[in-house]
Formats: C-alpha cells, structure tokens, sequence
C-alpha cells in the first residue's frame, strides 16, 4: 500500500506519518527530511537544496522525483510507502504515478490534513526538532518533558532554517499555487478524503486511521 499525506505546511504530516507508519509498518519516506540529512551532510545534493530550502521554494523537480524513486526502489520500500511531502507538484505526481504503475502498483489513498494559514503561522513559530532522530515538538502544544532536550535521546534540539517568518510566508504561498491543485488531481482520481488537522494529534490520528480502514 503505497500512501500520500498531503497539506500544507505545519499541517502536522510528520507528526503524524511517524505514528502511522509504526500503525501500518508502512516506511515513511520524507523528502525533507532527506533534503535536511543531505544538507548535514554537506553532499552536492544538499547544497543545491539548501538554496531553495532556505527561501521557502521547492526543490527542482527533476531532482526531487530522481531522489524520491531512488528511495521508492529499495528493499523496505517495496511494498508500500508513507510518502509525506511528495508529490508536491503535478509533474511529480505524475512521475509518482508511473513508476508504480511500472511496478503494477498504485497510490491507494491519499489523505489531506487541512489546517488554516493562521495555524501554520502559530505552529512553525513554535516547532523544535531533534537534529538526531527528528522527533517533532512545539514549545507550547507538544513541549519536551526537559525544556530544549529531546525525550528520546536528550540531545539538543534546533529550529528548522524555514520556520522564519518570511520563509514560512513563502512556503504557503508556494503550497497554493504548486501543491493545492494535487486536491484536484486525486480528488478526481477518486483517491482523497480529507481530515481536520486543527484538532488533537490524537484526534487527528484517529481520523487518520479511520480513513485507512477504507483502504484496507
Ligand atoms: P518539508 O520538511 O516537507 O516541510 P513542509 O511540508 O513545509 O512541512 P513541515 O515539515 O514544515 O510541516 P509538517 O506538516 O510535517 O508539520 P509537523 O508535523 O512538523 O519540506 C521542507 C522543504 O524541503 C520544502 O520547503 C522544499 O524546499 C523542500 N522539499 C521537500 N519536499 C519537496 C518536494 N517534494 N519537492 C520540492 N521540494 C521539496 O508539525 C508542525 C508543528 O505543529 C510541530 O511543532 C508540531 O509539534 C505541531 N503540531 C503538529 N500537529 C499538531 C496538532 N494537531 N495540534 C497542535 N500542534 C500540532
């Protein structure tokens, strides 16, 4: 089973693809975080990102889709997938679409979190993450239990280098005009159903999971 968490961004996709995949043992592949890993690391890959991370722009197509099915045709990804932040374009949904085909696999479903600009905004502002094993939190909705540590590996945590306001700005901007109009693509498609992200994780989770069982 191959899945798409759509929204936009703060939606709260990465929180909630860790617990689903653990639910489904589905792996979760984030292009994100693989653009921030490449980053760290100082790769080619992630200096040509970091540009466009930086300012709130998406990542050229042609080298996100060449990463993203890369990562699609290793071992543990074979049979399934929790995809969060891909496609994010049309042109990457359509590659998407026919790499699985090739494999006589699909995109079974595809679930968007809605949340409201405003959100975001009160969300990014606020998000921590683990530089080590990217555990998500926020300083007033989702604190860590020791403040600026992280609850699994007590290492510092950081602020992400778009949760600036102008970035984070521009990251909206470039999810309504290049990533809403996937709604369409897989409303059409028959695939979508849509969730209000502006409840609990929990809350959230449990749609989440309801959904899926449509799948199943
Ligand atoms: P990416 O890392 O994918 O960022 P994003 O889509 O902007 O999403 P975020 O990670 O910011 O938010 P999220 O929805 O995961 O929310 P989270 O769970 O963290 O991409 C970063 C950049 O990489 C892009 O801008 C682009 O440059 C590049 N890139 C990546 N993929 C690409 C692609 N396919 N093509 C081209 N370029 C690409 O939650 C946010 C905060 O809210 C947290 O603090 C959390 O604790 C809190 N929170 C979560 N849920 C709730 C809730 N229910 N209630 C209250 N608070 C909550």
């Amino acid at each position: 089973m191959h899945l798409v968490l759509l929204g936009p961004p703060g939606a709260g996709k990465g929180t909630q693809a860790v617990d689903l995949a653990k639910e489904t043992g589905l792996v979760h592949v984030a292009t994100g975080d693989m653009f921030r890993e490449n980053v760290r690391g100082g790769t080619e890959l992630g200096v040509l990102a970091k540009q466009y991370m930086d300012k709130g722009e998406l990542v050229p197509d042609e080298v996100t889709i060449a990463m993203l099915l890369e990562r699609l045709s290793r071992d543990d990804a074979q049979t399934g997938s929790m995809l969060d932040g891909f496609p994010r374009t049309l042109e990457q949904a359509i590659a998407l679409d026919k790499a699985l085909e090739e494999r006589g696999q699909r995109v079974d479903r595809v679930l968007l979190i809605e949340v409201s600009p405003d959100e975001v905004q009160r969300r990014l502002g606020g998000r921590w993450t683990c530089p080590t094993d990217g555990a998500i939190y926020h300083e007033t909705n989702k604190p860590p239990a020791v403040a600026g540590k992280c609850d699994d590996c007590g290492r510092a945590l950081i602020q992400r280098d778009d949760d600036k306001p102008e970035a984070i700005a521009r990251r909206l901007t470039v999810y309504n005009e290049q990533t809403a109009p996937l709604i369409g693509y897989y409303t059409e498609a028959g695939k979508l159903t849509s969730v209000n992200g502006e409840q609990s994780p929990d809350a959230v989770r449990a749609d989440l999971l309801n959904a899926l069982k449509e799948v199943a």
